[in-house]
């Protein structure tokens, strides 16, 4: 492949020019920024103005003599930076890049990196590129949701491909645009939330975040929330702040969506809802749900699931929902029975147990009105 022209490249709504000494200032305060510390480890920390001045003059160079790109990020008609967005990593023989970026905290929130983003792609598949990458942490929600609007589609993840800024490695989730991939947005199986959250005005559904840590931690190791996970093992402290940290990054990937049931009156945690998006192809997605003991007997599960389901067959393609019961326990059965659940069998030793043999799971099933 030729190496890329450095001359200005104009999107809809960005200009990409190559960065010069004058950005320097706007340059370090830009990456001063906390965000773009946490998530751009390989940033000096602290970022001075000469930090700023050898990204502009040796970092940009060593990026297009490699036979990628570093731009300036500006608005249409005008000239200050805003933003970086460069092509690096490149492997010529398969004709293969990788974008990163930033934004500066000032110019956030306004579809800048998604426009940035878009322009390079498109300019480096005019200029013989075939597939780009983009990698990003699990918890790097925003630049995830870049990566979608920009027509990346998720392709998996690369563990411990990150190396953090105390040497310690991370898994990067991989988004790739190919040539003829459709631009963006990328359409969600597991679309957001309209207005942020599910209520029926009696509870509130609200997706799962890092401040909902010590509430689930408690209702995970009760003994009876125990018994019905699998593996049925008590989840430890770390593992539970992982669940909550990545939750929006599962939700993206259409994996899996989880959120807490609250009472609409107080605002309090009461338990938790999951909705599994286990086989897309037949468009079928499992359901599972715990209540903290004393918001027990109260509907509140009965409305969860039902808020779940009903946004489920409105606004995705899962035309079936299962859930799994011990044969024993009543009060869930009772609750998908609420719901209009039907049993439809017992699954004989379908699911390990913490010691001795495999335990039988009874089975419901929901079918999407109309299908
Ligand atoms: C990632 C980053 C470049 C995004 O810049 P931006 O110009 O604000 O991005 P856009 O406005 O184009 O899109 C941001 C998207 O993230 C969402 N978003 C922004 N902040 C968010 C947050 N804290 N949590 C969840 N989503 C967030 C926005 O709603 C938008 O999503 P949508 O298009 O689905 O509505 C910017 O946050 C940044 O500079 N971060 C630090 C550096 C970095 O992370 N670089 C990428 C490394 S992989």
């Amino acid at each position: 492949m030729d190496s890329l022209p450095r001359e200005p490249v104009d999107g809809e709504a960005v200009r990409l020019r190559t960065p010069r000494e004058s950005d320097a200032a706007l340059v370090a305060a830009a990456c001063a920024d906390p965000l773009t510390q946490r998530f751009v480890p390989s940033m000096p920390d602290p970022y001075t103005r000469d930090d700023a001045l050898w990204w502009i003059t040796e970092a940009s160079e060593s990026m297009w003599a490699g036979g990628g790109a570093s731009f300036a990020i500006t608005d249409l008609g005008a000239d200050e930076i805003i933003g970086s967005v460069a092509i690096n990593r490149v492997i010529g023989a398969r004709h293969q890049g990788e974008v990163g970026y930033w934004v500066a905290p000032w110019a956030r929130g306004r579809r800048v990196a998604s426009a940035a983003t878009t322009t390079i792609s498109e300019w480096a598949f005019q200029h013989g590129f075939a597939r780009m990458e983009l990698l990003a942490e699990h918890e790097n929600v925003a630049s995830q949701r870049v990566a979608l609007a920009a027509g990346y589609r998720r392709e998996g993840v690369r563990r411990a491909a990150g190396i953090g800024r105390d040497g310690g490695r991370h898994d990067l989730v991989a988004w790739v645009r190919l040539w003829d991939d459709p631009p963006g947005p990328v359409p969600r199986a597991l679309p957001d939330v309209a207005g942020g959250q599910l209520t029926d005005g009696v509870v509130i559904l609200r997706p799962l975040r890092t401040d909902d840590v010590d509430d689930l931690y408690a209702l995970t190791n009760l003994p009876e929330v125990v018994n019905s996970t699998v593996p049925p093992v008590p989840p430890d402290p770390a593992e539970i702040a992982l669940r909550c940290a990545r939750a929006p990054s599962r939700w993206l990937a259409g994996e899996r969506i989880d959120l807490t049931i609250r009472d609409a009156a107080t605002g309090r945690f009461t338990g938790e809802i999951g909705l599994y998006y286990q086989e897309p192809t037949t468009g079928q997605a499992m359901i599972g749900y715990s209540m903290a003991p004393k918001w027990r007997g109260r509907g509140f599960a009965t409305r969860a699931v039902r808020l779940v389901a009903d946004w489920a067959f409105g606004h995705t393609d899962i035309a079936r929902l299962i859930a799994g019961t011990a044969p024993s326990n009543v009060a869930s059965q009772r609750v998908l029975e609420h719901v209009g659940f039907q049993r439809e069998g017992l699954l004989r030793g379908r699911l390990p147990s913490a010691a001795g043999p495999r335990v039988d799971d009874l089975l419901y099933g929901l079918v999407a009105p109309g299908s």
